[in-house]
């Protein structure tokens, strides 16, 4: 029996600790799971984030993966993470104390105080012969009770505890709660109305837009102007006597005392 119930057409697995709820997902939709299984997990010993990093998964903080079996083209990936992120920073914002600042940074990290507190990992397997994907899986981890602390050079890293939060403000259940209904619903506006309503709701919360970032690529660190979110999700990068460049994927530094929200 799960300690919480989550709306239709949610279906909750709810674990003690996994290695990743993103590779426990991927392993139940191979056995056939249905669309919007949740696999909820205390903590994981082999999280992942972006890029191959890893994520630091401690019991205390939320580590959830979506299954999402609608066929999706590719396109629209980087725009459920849009979504997703939404999704997240409303619920961050009901847990966090009042007054404090929550903000999304590209592509889709929630920080509160300039801090990041959650990252989303979105994975896909493409079917070949369709050029749709035939699942995908949004891996979700928002820091509650602790965070790590974090390498030098990488993002400031927070929790919810550490900014104050009391009370239901730090119940995981809560969180999760929350979270599945502001997805649910952010799911259903993207699917009626499109991208638009997701893309200007991410506006209205973006840190860094229209000021100096630092773009860090696997190869390169690029800094410009954060000029605009094109209307597939990229970050359109503004340089300084040369072309714009438009980036589907990478890591936004911004200063901390950047004026840009
Ligand atoms: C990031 O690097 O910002 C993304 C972090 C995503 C972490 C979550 S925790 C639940 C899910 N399972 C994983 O292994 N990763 C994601």
């Amino acid at each position: 029996m799960s300690s919480i119930e989550l709306p239709s057409p949610f279906q909750l697995v709810e674990l003690d600790c996994v290695d990743s709820t993103n590779a426990e997902a991927k392993r139940l939709a191979e056995q056939g799971a249905p669309d919007c299984t949740i696999v909820w997990a205390k903590c994981q010993t082999s999280g992942r984030g972006r890029r191959g990093r890893k994520w630091v998964s401690d019991t205390g903080n939320l580590y959830f993966s979506i299954l999402l079996r609608m066929p999706y083209p590719m396109e629209t990936m980087t725009q459920l993470s849009f979504v997703a992120a939404n999704a997240v920073a409303d619920a961050v914002s009901v847990a966090a104390p009042r007054g404090a600042f929550v903000n999304v940074k590209w592509p889709n990290d929630v920080l509160v105080e300039g801090k990041k507190v959650s990252g989303i990992l979105m994975e896909g397997e493409p079917d070949i012969k369709t050029g749709a994907f035939k699942y995908l899986v949004l891996g979700i981890g928002v820091n509650i009770a602790n965070h790590p602390v974090v390498e030098e050079g990488a993002y400031p890293a927070t929790s919810l505890a550490a900014q104050g939060s009391v009370g239901e403000g730090l119940s995981v259940e809560k969180m999760l709660d929350t979270l599945a209904k502001r997805f649910l619903a952010g799911v259903a506006t993207w699917r009626n109305l499109g991208f638009g309503p997701i893309r200007r709701h991410w506006l209205a919360r973006a840190k860094g837009v229209g000021g100096p970032v630092a773009v860090r690529l696997p190869n390169e660190t690029i800094e410009g102007v954060f000029g605009a979110l094109d209307e597939n999700g990229a970050l359109v990068l503004h340089l300084d006597g040369q072309p714009n460049r438009v980036i589907t994927a990478g890591d936004v530094f911004i200063s901390q005392n950047s004026p840009h929200i």
